[in-house]
């Protein structure tokens, strides 16, 4: 299977950005992790983390010529505001999982609005990095069809 893993706003900084909310892995450690378990079962795996919308919008049009399989997920800040990142996905028609590090649900009412959860495969949220490893084990069963 082919996997495009797209990370948001500020993810950049895991690691030392307010760790008690988001932990202490980083977001090279998190790709490690995720190409690492793609290479061992032979399935390709590329990976974007942006702060700004534009490129991951056109990530998300590109991956449709790539024929990407699955896309996982974390918006960041823009589960919340974007519009424009949602009708991509919907308009490349790429099944995703949306992750979040953190419980949203237990932090400020504005996070618990997501743009994304009502057209995702399925959400992960407040498992920490582990999160995203759950979601690429979700998202190669059901390219498999085993799920
Ligand atoms: C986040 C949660 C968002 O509310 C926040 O804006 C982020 C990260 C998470 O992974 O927990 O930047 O998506």
């Amino acid at each position: 299977a082919n996997i495009l893993v797209l990370h948001g706003p500020n993810l950049n900084l895991l690691g030392t950005r307010e760790p008690g909310v988001y932990g202490a892995t980083t977001l090279a450690d998190i790709n490690r992790r995720l190409e690492n378990i793609c290479r061992e079962q032979g399935h390709q795996l590329s990976h974007l983390q942006s702060n700004a919308e534009l490129q991951l919008i056109e990530r998300i049009h590109r991956a449709a010529g790539e024929s990407v399989d699955f896309i996982i997920i974390n918006p960041a800040a823009f589960t919340h505001t974007s519009v424009a990142l949602r009708d991509a996905l919907l308009g490349v028609n790429i099944p995703f999982i949306e992750v979040h590090l953190s419980n949203v649900y237990k932090r400020e009412a504005f996070r618990h609005k997501s743009y994304f959860s009502d057209i995702a495969e399925g959400v992960i949220c407040g498992l920490g990095a582990e999160g995203y490893q759950l979601a690429l084990q979700a998202a190669l069963s059901r390219c498999a069809g085993q799920a």
